[in-house]
């Protein structure tokens, strides 16, 4: 038995490409006193690996050339050296871009709750991301209006049904008319705007008539600035992901930041493991929500541990559509 895994090759200037990368094969390793050893089911890809890449300051170190690429994973316990788990558990562990690993930090999964692929999504870190973002920092009341930028993707999509359930005008963007459509007809938002068509500015004030009171920024860039110039006096902004810049040799330069001070704003960063020791309290909510029927989840699947690279480059250029995994075993 091997273990093949994908390590970071070379650091990216502008989009990443594939040979960016390096797949290599190892052997499977054994668990130390205190491990497990885990085969990886499925591969989380998120955005926030294309940072990692990056040798630049961060809120958390990148991977060093030669290194795995870090990632979410989640598996099935083949051999267990601890305390409580034990082989056959399902679990979630950061053990990367790979098909085998040890760690001795796993996290066993309930299967009875959602499919084992949903605590890489709905039920975990993109999923704690939209509900400690919405609710603690967008704070927003019923009867608001809440806007989400990339509102079809695995963080958005739960920010505007959130924001739904808890009694708000939800508005989406996102691009193309597919993921417009879906973000109104299956998610439920009350509209949805394709950046992609153009005329930003009309779309939004014509999507929201009141202005906006929270807007949940997944991208930054010229839709913040359009977003900037139309909320409303002490309107908050979650700045949770500057995507449209992840690929760019120069970062975007706000135009509107006036807007702040004129309405007043509150702009507040959001890093979710800021939240870990609530994520309990998330988990129960957007699991209690899931089974009432409440919260919809789409899912974009990669197959084989090959096409990981190529999963992530698309999910860069917007060609997901819902949460990004990659299914490692056939
Ligand atoms: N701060 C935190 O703790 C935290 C945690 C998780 C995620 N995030 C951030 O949240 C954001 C969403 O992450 P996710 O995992 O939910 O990804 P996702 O939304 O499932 O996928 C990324 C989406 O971003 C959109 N996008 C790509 N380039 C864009 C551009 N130039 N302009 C506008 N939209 C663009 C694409 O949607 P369209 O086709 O609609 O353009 C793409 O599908 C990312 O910025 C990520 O870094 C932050």
């Amino acid at each position: 038995m091997s273990n093949r895994r994908w390590v970071l090759a070379s650091r990216p200037v502008g989009p990443v490409s594939e040979a960016n990368f390096h797949l290599e094969e190892k052997p499977v390793p054994r668990p130390a006193e205190g491990e497990v050893l885990v085969r990886n089911l499925w591969l989380s890809l998120d955005p926030y690996m294309r940072g990692r890449m990056s040798d630049a300051k961060s809120y958390v170190k990148g991977v060093e050339i030669g290194e795995v690429m870090v990632g979410q994973t989640a598996g099935e316990v083949l051999e267990s050296r601890h305390a409580s788990l034990k082989v056959g558990d399902m679990v979630l562990a950061q053990l990367g871009w790979q098909l085998y690993g040890v760690t001795r930090d796993a996290i066993k999964v309930d299967e009875s709750r959602a499919p084992l692929s949903y605590y890489l999504g709905l039920m975990g870190m993109p999923g704690m991301t939209a509900y400690f973002g919405l609710k603690e920092l967008g704070q927003p009341k019923p009867g608001e209006t809440v806007v989400v930028s990339a509102a079809s993707g695995a963080v958005g999509s739960v920010v505007g049904q959130l924001a739904k359930i808890w009694g708000c005008r939800a508005v989406g963007i996102a691009g193309g008319p597919e993921k417009c459509s879906y973000v109104k007809q299956d998610l439920g938002f009350d509209a949805c705007i394709d950046y992609k068509a153009g005329a930003l500015r009309e779309q939004l004030k014509e999507a929201c008539p009141k202005g906006v009171d929270v807007y949940f920024d997944n991208v930054g860039g010229e839709i913040l600035d359009a977003l900037l110039a139309r909320m409303n006096l002490f309107g908050r902004v979650v700045v949770c992901g500057t995507i449209s810049d992840y690929n760019a040799t120069e970062p975007y330069r706000v135009r509107t930041w006036r807007a702040i001070l004129v309405n007043r704003l509150r702009v507040q960063g959001m890093i979710v493991f800021d939240w870990k020791d609530r994520y309990g309290e998330a988990l129960k909510t957007l699991g209690g929500y899931f089974a009432q029927g409440k919260l919809r989840y789409r899912e974009s699947v990669v197959h084989g541990l090959e096409n990981a690279p190529r999963g992530f480059i698309d999910l860069l250029d917007g060609k997901n559509f819902g949460k990004q995994l990659v299914k490692l075993q056939p």
